[in-house]
């Protein structure tokens, strides 16, 4: 199921849940009252999104968005382009981008220049991973689970050639 020779982890299940737990607390006080518009960014956001809704006490919908970034390697192509975009309108909505990691900053950079254009009421990012040594461009990020060292990492939706995106925990 997972990689043979896990010997370490670097996040368990428990640490993740704990955190994704504080984060819906802290989006549920935010948006209290407002129109709550996730954007979960494909595939990696899944099982974070997927988790994180359920921590969110107001009533909300939420769709997902595709951009490629990475190929099927390791190393950033520095290249961004939607695969899959929105379903409706944003328009007027309190979107909130829901990312697995920020890495160079790239794809979310891109991402929310196309989204400001679409006019939301407002626009925010929840990323359940930091990589800030990695950041070629600057990006806010007004969420974040857990800040991490320059590794690639995989577990809990993140992938090395479209694996491991199952385990519970997050691993090198
Ligand atoms: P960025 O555009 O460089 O910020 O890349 C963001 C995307 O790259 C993420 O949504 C992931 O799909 C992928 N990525 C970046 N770092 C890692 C990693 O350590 N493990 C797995 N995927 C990663
Ligand atoms: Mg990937």
């Amino acid at each position: 199921m997972y990689k043979d020779d896990i010997v370490e982890i670097l996040l368990t299940e428990e640490q993740i849940q704990e955190k994704i737990k504080e984060l819906g607390e802290a989006i549920s006080d935010e948006y209290r009252g407002k129109d709550l518009f996730l954007i979960g960014v494909l595939k990696g956001a899944v099982v974070f999104m997927a988790d994180l809704i359920r921590h969110i006490s107001l009533p909300l919908s939420f769709d997902f968005m595709a951009a490629s970034s990475y190929g099927d390697s390791s190393q950033s192509s520095g290249r961004v382009r939607i695969l899959k975009d929105l379903d409706d309108d944003v328009r007027d909505r309190d979107v909130l981008f829901i990312e697995d990691i920020i890495d160079t900053g790239l794809t979310l950079s891109y991402l929310t220049k196309v989204l400001k254009s679409r006019k939301p009421a407002s626009l925010k990012v929840c990323a359940l991973l930091n990589k800030p040594e990695r950041r070629e461009i600057e990006v806010k990020v007004d969420y974040t689970g857990f800040i991490i060292p320059d590794r690639f990492v995989v577990g809990y939706g993140l992938d090395y050639n479209e694996r491991y995106r199952n385990a519970p925990f997050i691993y090198p």
